[in-house]
């Protein structure tokens, strides 16, 4: 059957939404997922705030399998907006959005949902729906490594890993992602990164 460009276009965004890279780690990694406590900066282990943390945040820089910048998916412009879920408090929501495609490419957007748990900074975060590509990544760990604190108490970056453990142990960790934030598109040093 023939595929429109508005059929591509979900195709694409399905896939990218969920895509999956085997070998996520090849070599030197733990055998597990590490505790979403014991990665997480001292500050926000004890003091992170979900209402500084709510905005529009450019994706700096990345680590994540799901972003592959290599033809055909190109990913870049990638943006997150977090924000209260409008009608659970137990959830955040997180709409991604990047460009992806062959050409100028097409925006794609995943409307992510985290479950916010009693420990700061510790979500469980959701892909909506199985696909094709990758059954079963649906529940991620999603910790709040560190944050930067501007003078107002907002945070100006987040640092998040994701890690999810294949069911089988035997095969260790299924995905592991690092993702960079920043609420301005375009850094530099004097924005007094961690780095
Ligand atoms: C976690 O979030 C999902 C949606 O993303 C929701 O279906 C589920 O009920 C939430 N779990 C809890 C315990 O709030
Ligand atoms: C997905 O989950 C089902 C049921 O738990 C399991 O049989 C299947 O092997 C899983 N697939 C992958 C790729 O993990
Ligand atoms: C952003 O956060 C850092 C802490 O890492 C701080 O030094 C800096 O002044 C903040 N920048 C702005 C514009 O608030
Ligand atoms: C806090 O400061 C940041 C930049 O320093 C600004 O973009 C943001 O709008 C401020 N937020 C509030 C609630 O004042």
């Amino acid at each position: 059957m023939p595929c429109s460009a508005r059929c591509w276009q979900s195709i694409l965004v399905a896939a990218v939404c969920t895509l999956l890279a085997k070998a996520d780690c090849p070599e030197d990694c733990p055998a597990r997922c590490p505790g979403q406590l014991e990665v997480q900066s001292a500050f926000v282990r004890s003091q992170f705030d979900l209402s500084k943390f709510w905005g529009v945040y450019y994706e700096i820089a990345y680590h994540d399998s799901t972003q592959p910048r290599r033809w055909p998916i190109k990913a870049s412009c990638q943006r997150s907006v977090k924000a209260p879920h409008p009608a659970d408090p137990k959830n955040y929501k997180d709409l991604f959005s990047l460009n992806v495609g062959p050409g100028r490419g097409i925006n794609a957007v995943c409307d992510l949902e985290f479950n916010i748990t009693d420990q700061p900074g510790v979500f469980l975060g959701h892909w909506s729906g199985h696909s094709f590509f990758n059954p079963n990544l649906t529940d991620i760990a999603n910790t709040v490594v560190d944050v930067g604190v501007a003078a107002n108490g907002t945070y100006n970056w987040t640092l998040e890993f994701q890690c999810k453990n294949d069911n089988d142990p035997a095969r260790g960790i299924r995905f592991a992602a690092v993702n960079f934030y920043h609420k301005n598109p375009l850094i530099s040093e004097e924005d007094g990164l961690p780095w």
